[in-house]
């Protein structure tokens, strides 16, 4: 069984997709089996892998493995169909696969109240995701259904934060939802925060004082290094360029902190 990692943060635009399909470049590169399920109806970290849907391609999204399993006794494993090459051409790329998707993912919100809903993407993924090493699950922004289904499925919790008052008071209620509630509600006792990952970061008087109140809040489990605000990560980010193909501005730099991070993942969330 794959080691399952929710990506979280209740507050949106701190780069929870960016960060997500980052690692799991960094993870493929290390030379892991990854596997990014998009758990977000915006589809940002599938279209930040160079996924893209064609209708006329048969190109299954997790909300129809989710929607599958609407009776979770029913359809375990129903996730596989969904996995699918992503569109860099870089070296490790056949190593990462995209359980990507759209916007009707928003309709399986409205089957939150069905019995055993909130298990249906643990079902869904039960045998599938057995071919990874690790399945990183990106979460919206938010703190419902969807967010619930990640962290009822997850074994570890990264929450994702920038150097913002608001930013980390998302962190916060993403902490609280996991450390109060995802034993007895979501049914995952053994769920821990494994990681506080500080993207965007400037070096400003006022974002200091954000990372020191990171710092006290969450202690050690902030992780090194932080990842600096730059402009052109965003260029390769959104324009879904792999760091092998990316020749933009402070490329090398910004190559050096994902292998870090990769590398504190890595002692953090070691495989068995
Ligand atoms: N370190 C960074 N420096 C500069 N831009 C960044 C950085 N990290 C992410 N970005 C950019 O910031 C924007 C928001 O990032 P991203 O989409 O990853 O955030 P998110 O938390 O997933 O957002 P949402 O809550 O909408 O899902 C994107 O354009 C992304 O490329
Ligand atoms: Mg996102």
């Amino acid at each position: 069984m794959a080691r399952r990692v929710a990506m979280l943060n209740n507050k949106g635009g701190v780069g929870k997709s960016g960060t997500t399909i980052r690692l799991a470049e960094g993870l493929a590169k290390a030379g892991k089996r990854v596997a990014v399920v998009d758990m977000d109806p915006q589809g940002n970290s599938s279209g930040m892998l160079g996924w893209r849907y064609n209708p006329k391609l048969p190109q299954p999204t997790i909300s129809q493995a989710i929607k599958a399993n609407t009776d979770p006794n029913e359809a375990p494993g129903c996730a596989r169909e969904v996995f699918q090459p992503i569109g860099w051409e870089c070296s490790y790329a056949e190593r990462i696969q995209v359980a990507p998707s759209r916007l009707p993912l928003e309709n399986r919100m409205s089957e939150a109240g069905i019995g055993g809903a909130w298990r249906r993407l643990d079902q869904a993924l039960e045998g599938a995701d057995d071919g990874f090493d690790y399945v990183l699950i990106d979460c919206p922004p938010s703190l419902l259904h969807l967010t619930q289904l990640a962290l009822a499925a997850a074994h570890d919790a990264v929450i994702v934060t920038d150097a913002d008052v608001y930013a980390i008071e998302g962190a916060m209620r993403a902490r609280d939802l996991i450390e109060k509630k995802a034993a007895k509600n979501l049914g995952n006792p053994n769920l821990r925060i494994c990681g506080v990952i500080l993207n965007k970061y400037k070096d400003t008087v006022r974002q200091r004082e954000q990372r020191d109140s990171i710092h006290s809040i969450f202690g050690p489990a902030v992780w090194d290094p932080t990842v600096k605000f730059i402009e052109s990560l965003a260029t390769a980010n959104n324009n879904a360029v792999s760091l092998e193909e990316f020749k933009g501005d402070r490329a090398s730099e910004i190559r050096a902190t994902y292998e870090l991070l990769t590398q504190t993942f890595l002692k953090e969330i070691p495989l068995p």
